[in-house]
């Protein structure tokens, strides 16, 4: 444990948190080495959003601590976790409808609220904020997208931009909440490639029902049930996995 600590981005040590009488995430812990793509798996209600949130800081702990890049986070709140280089994507979409994808890029590149947005944008175009969008905007293969409102993008193309309004945080960690979700499986399958481009200087931690696709991505894989880790392996002994064989197969 101390040898990887050093280099991991992640450590949880036996992080609980209760609502009420439920206990949604149960002495968790767990290292993510830097670089590594994690996935985190489990039925529904198996505490894998309550875990974000309590890496995020949007949730307390009720016990345990958080470590972010080697330093203990457990009372800091989101932004400056955030300001640390944690970054994360949401079960639900949060776009800025009306403005154009490459707005919305922008304002989550200078972490602005829309309202302040007109003020600073004269001051823009080919400043340093700006390349750093047209460079996320390229990664994620939005370019030609730049100056269509968000509300027009197809589904497929409004998951690749809350991908890059994450990235232009540039995050160090990227949290990500069932990406594929809502998607149709060629929309799922270009996504996926594009998570499985991004450079190794960033650790990907996702959350994914889909089992598939969560061993194909991951270097590791996390399995949840009922707030506790019950397992965790590469994605070949995973999927051989009795236990996790046996939830799947429950759950449908
Ligand atoms: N804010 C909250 N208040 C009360 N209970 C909550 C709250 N958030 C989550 N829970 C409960 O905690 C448990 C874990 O929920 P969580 O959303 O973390 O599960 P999940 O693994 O992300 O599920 P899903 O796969 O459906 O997204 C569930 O029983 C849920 O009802
Ligand atoms: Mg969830």
């Amino acid at each position: 444990m101390q040898g990887r600590a050093d280099v991991a981005v992640l450590v949880l040590d036996q992080v609980s948190r209760d609502f009420g009488g439920l206990r949604a995430v149960d002495r968790v812990s767990l290292q993510v080495a830097r670089g590594e793509r994690r996935a985190i798996i489990g039925p529904n209600g198996a505490g894998k959003t309550t875990l974000f949130n309590l890496i995020t800081g949007e949730l307390a702990v009720t016990s345990g601590r958080v470590f972010l890049f080697g330093q203990d986070v457990t009372a800091l709140p989101t932004q400056r976790r955030a300001a640390l280089g944690l970054g994360r994507t949401y079960q639900i979409t949060r776009i800025f409808p009306t403005f154009t994808v490459r707005e919305n890029v922008l304002l989550a590149a200078m972490g602005l609220q829309p309202i302040k947005f007109a003020l600073h944008r004269p001051l823009l175009s080919n400043g340093p904020i700006w390349r750093r969008t047209d460079e996320v905007l390229e990664r994620v293969g939005l370019t030609h997208r730049a100056e269509t409102p968000a509300r027009a993008l197809s589904h497929g193309e409004q998951r690749q931009l809350e991908l890059a309004i994450a990235l232009a945080g540039d995050p160090r960690l990227l949290l990500l909440d069932e990406p594929g979700a809502g998607l149709s499986p060629v929309e799922r399958q270009l996504l996926y490639a594009l998570i499985q481009s991004l450079p190794r200087t960033l650790t990907v931690i996702l959350i994914e029902h889909d089992m598939d696709l969560a061993l194909g991505l991951a270097d590791r894989v996390t399995c949840l049930h009922y707030g506790r880790v019950i397992a965790e392996d590469t994605p070949d002994c995973i999927s051989k996995n009795e236990m996790v064989q046996q939830i799947y197969l429950g759950s449908g």
